[in-house]
C-alpha cells in the first residue's frame, strides 16, 4: 500500500497541469513543492514555511525555481502573496521531519488558513489535508479540520477521506474539491 503522502500526490496529479496555479502552505523538506514544480512548469507554485530550514532543504530539492515562490511566512498571511485563484494545494500538518518536533502547525491558525485556502481555491479546484492524530497537537488539529469538512455541504465541496482502518493514530488525508465559484 502506498504511503499517504504519495496518496495525496495521486490524487493531486490530475488537478496539477502545465499553467497550474498551486499551493504548498507547509513547505517542510520540500516533497510537495517539488511535486507541483515538475508538473506546473508554466504556472506559478506558493510555498510557505515559517522556518527557514525549510526554504534550505526545498532549494536543494528544486532544479528549476523559475515557477516557484519560496515563502518564509506564516500561512495564515497567503493572501499578501497569492492575487490568482489556485488548483490545486496541500497541507500536510505537523513538524518539518527530521527537524524540532516543538515547532509545529498550530490547530487554530490551521483551521483559519485551510478556510483561507478554500476561498482562494477556483471551482474544481482540489485541497488536500494531512492530519497527524499521533500527538497532542495534532489530534486538536485533526479533529478540527475533521468538523469543519464535516460542516461543508455537498454543493459547497466533495469530500472523500482516507485512513488506516485499524490504525486510529496514523495521518489519514481529506480530499477537499470545491463545486463552488465562491
Ligand atoms: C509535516 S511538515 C511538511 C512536510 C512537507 N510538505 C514535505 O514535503 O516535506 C510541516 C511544516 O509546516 C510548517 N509550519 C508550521 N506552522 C506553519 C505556519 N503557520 N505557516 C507555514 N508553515 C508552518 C513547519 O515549520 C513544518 O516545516
Amino acid at each position: 500500500m502506498k504511503k499517504i503522502t504519495d496518496m495525496a500526490h495521486e490524487l493531486l496529479s490530475s488537478y496539477v497541469h502545465k499553467t497550474a496555479i498551486c499551493a504548498d502552505f507547509t513547505m517542510g523538506n520540500g516533497y510537495d513543492t517539488r511535486f507541483f514544480a515538475e508538473r506546473a512548469t508554466a504556472g506559478t507554485v506558493y510555498a510557505f514555511d515559517i522556518q527557514e530550514e525549510a526554504l534550505t532543504q526545498t532549494k536543494k530539492l528544486l532544479n528549476d525555481t523559475a515557477n516557484v515562490r519560496l515563502i518564509l511566512d506564516n500561512h495564515l498571511s497567503m493572501d499578501r502573496y497569492i492575487q490568482d485563484k489556485l488548483d490545486a494545494a496541500i497541507f500536510n500538518f505537523g513538524y518539518l521531519p527530521n527537524g524540532s518536533t516543538t515547532i509545529t502547525t498550530d490547530a487554530e491558525i490551521s483551521l483559519s488558513a485551510v478556510k483561507k485556502a478554500f476561498r482562494l481555491c477556483k471551482k474544481h479546484a482540489l485541497l488536500i489535508l494531512v492530519c497527524y492524530p499521533g500527538h497532542a497537537q495534532g489530534a486538536k488539529e485533526a479533529a478540527m479540520i475533521t468538523k469543519w469538512c464535516e460542516s461543508l455541504d455537498a454543493y459547497t465541496a466533495r469530500i472523500m477521506k482516507i485512513t488506516m482502518m485499524n490504525k486510529p493514530h496514523a495521518p489519514f488525508l481529506f480530499a477537499v474539491e470545491k463545486l463552488s465559484d465562491l
